[in-house]
């Protein structure tokens, strides 16, 4: 299952078609730890003002599953990692139920900086949608894990996410938990953002939504398992 080297030589951004800047602060060929420290300073776009810190993603660089979510969000942008808050510890739940091992996988998002507007009142800083050119500004980072990590499968977490990587046109509503055609990796599915269940509007939608959520993971952890047996 693991992507040939010929892919990983040519690299991912045809794929995510992103539009290289020789301004580009990613340094090549690079491992997670310097794209981590690079992309610390990084100025791309303006989100950078706004922002605690950049949140990178995290995880092994033999992890064979990678989760792209949209951004860090309020608790991520404090404490400088990805999915550690409300939705973070959703996720974690889903995955325990799907039989798979959060500390096996690589966690990241399309977006690095945490976007967000003060509430009414002030207190509350309010999630915004990063915009296209954000999105384009930032996915060189993630090509980048992209090719050092080299997932087997990657799992898009809700429509930016999928959009980013999977084209526009891409529908979350109606195709999730599909394994889908890309270069990206061998395995690819699109599923819901776990922050979307936490809006359910009353406790029976949650917990079904929870399920449906489950189920998605549970094919992933499915295609896991064979390949561990196959390795046996
Ligand atoms: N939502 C995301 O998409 N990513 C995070 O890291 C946290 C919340």
């Amino acid at each position: 299952m693991r992507p040939s080297k010929t892919k990983s030589s040519q690299g991912n951004a045809k794929s995510l078609q992103t539009r290289h800047n020789p301004a580009d602060p990613v340094p090549p060929h690079a491992g997670l730890k310097q794209l981590s420290e690079t992309a610390a300073a990084c100025r791309a776009c303006d989100l950078w003002k706004l922002a605690t810190q950049t949140v990178f993603g995290e995880g092994s660089p033999t992890s064979k599953v990678m989760f792209v979510g949209e951004q860090p969000g309020d608790y991520e942008d404090r404490v400088g990692r990805p999915f550690v808050g409300p939705a973070g510890k959703l996720l974690d739940k889903a995955l325990a139920e799907a039989g798979i091992d959060r500390s096996t996988v690589y966690v990241t998002n399309v977006v690095k900086h945490f976007k967000w507007a003060a509430g009414e009142r002030g207190e509350k800083r309010i999630h915004k949608k990063p915009r296209y050119s954000e999105i384009q500004a930032c996915l060189p980072w993630l090509d980048a894990e992209l090719d050092a990590v080299r997932p087997e499968v990657l799992v898009c977490l809700g429509a930016t996410a999928a959009q980013s990587l999977l084209g526009k046109d891409f529908r979350v509503s109606q195709r999730r938990g599909e394994f889908v055609e890309s270069q990206l990796a061998p395995c690819v599915m699109a599923t819901v953002h776990p922050s979307s269940i936490l809006r359910a509007r009353d406790d029976e939608s949650g917990h079904e939504q929870m399920q449906q959520f489950i189920a998605d993971l549970r094919k992933i952890g499915r295609l896991l398992e064979k390949d561990k047996k196959k390795a046996a």
